[in-house]
């Protein structure tokens, strides 16, 4: 239950396509700064094009299942250190320059995000898969950290990396971090900004509102699939957990990203309202 006096935050998840050159994460972080101005806000990124990047340097195979990254000891390596340590610091200070008050965390500082290993993922084919050393957010109430910065207004900005209790790390899909947190935050609003415009039909064009039902129906026809698979059950997780407002935005647009987050009714436009 909320405590009285708690602020409701708003969340943003920002897929890692989105800031992935210097340019695109300098709008991105104006945008942050502008909504900043206006709501208590965290932001959870992901940084998947990147973690692709760096495995392919490595030579590490990529394997993936339901948007959800297979991940063996050395993959873990490469996604601690571009989640945690270039995509999260670069725009961290991206959004410092910007004029904001950011500050960067990953779900091992304090409170932030403790997981358990994921149980195995049952695929949208009903296969039972091991996902490696993928975590699973536990529920244990709000983050004092991150509501301490928001009240103290600050913004954090986190990457989406879990511990476990015995502090071995584990990777945690970002959209199920943002999900999770938003629950445990209360937040008055979820915003999953990603590279396309919310969830899209079968012939490309935005859903305006998607139910449980008739996201399952997308998922088994194959309309939804990959990485939205992960976001939308990220989605329902946050519906199930009191979060009354969920989104699936375009992110491509800063500008217009940032008049969505500080609007308090959500017209329609390039997003998708997820609904239970
Ligand atoms: N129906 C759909 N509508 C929109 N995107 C879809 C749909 N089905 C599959 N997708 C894919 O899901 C992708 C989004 O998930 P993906 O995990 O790739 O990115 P992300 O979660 O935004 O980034 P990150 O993993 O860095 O956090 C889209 O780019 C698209 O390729
Ligand atoms: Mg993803």
């Amino acid at each position: 239950m909320k405590a009285r006096g708690t602020i409701r935050p708003v969340v943003l998840k920002v897929g890692g396509e989105l800031l992935d050159d210097p340019r695109k994460r300098r709008v991105m972080a104006r945008a942050i700064v502008r909504v900043a101005a206006s709501v208590p806000l965290v932001v959870v990124h992901g940084g998947g094009r990147e973690i692709d990047a760096a495995l392919a340097n490595a030579q590490i195979p990529k394997r993936q299942v339901d948007g959800l990254r297979i991940t063996d000891q050395a993959t873990l390596g490469v996604v601690v250190a571009v989640l945690a340590g270039s995509v999260n610091t670069t725009l961290v200070a991206a959004v410092n320059a910007a004029g904001g008050r950011a500050v960067g965390l990953t779900g091992a500082d304090a409170d932030v995000c403790r997981v358990g290993r994921a149980p195995r993922h049952r695929t949208t084919t009903g296969e039972l898969v091991d996902l490696g050393l993928v975590g699973r957010p536990v529920d244990e109430g709000p983050s004092r950290l991150v509501a301490t910065l928001v009240r103290d207004g600050f913004v954090p900005i986190v990457a989406s990396i879990g511990a476990a209790k015995n502090g071995t790390l584990f990777n945690v899909n970002a959209d199920t971090l943002a999900g999770s947190l938003a629950t445990r935050l209360a937040a008055s609003r979820l915003v999953i900004a990603g590279g396309t415009a919310g969830v899209l039909d079968e012939s490309g064009q935005t859903i305006p509102m998607l139910d449980r039902a008739a996201a399952s129906d997308a998922v088994q026809s194959g309309t939804i699939s990959a990485g939205m698979v992960a976001k939308l059950s990220a989605c329902h997780d946050a519906l199930a957990g009191g979060v009354s407002d969920v989104i699936v935005a375009d992110g491509t647009r800063p500008p217009r990203l940032a008049s969505l987050l500080t609007t308090a009714r959500v017209r329609r436009g390039a997003w998708t309202q997820i609904v239970g």
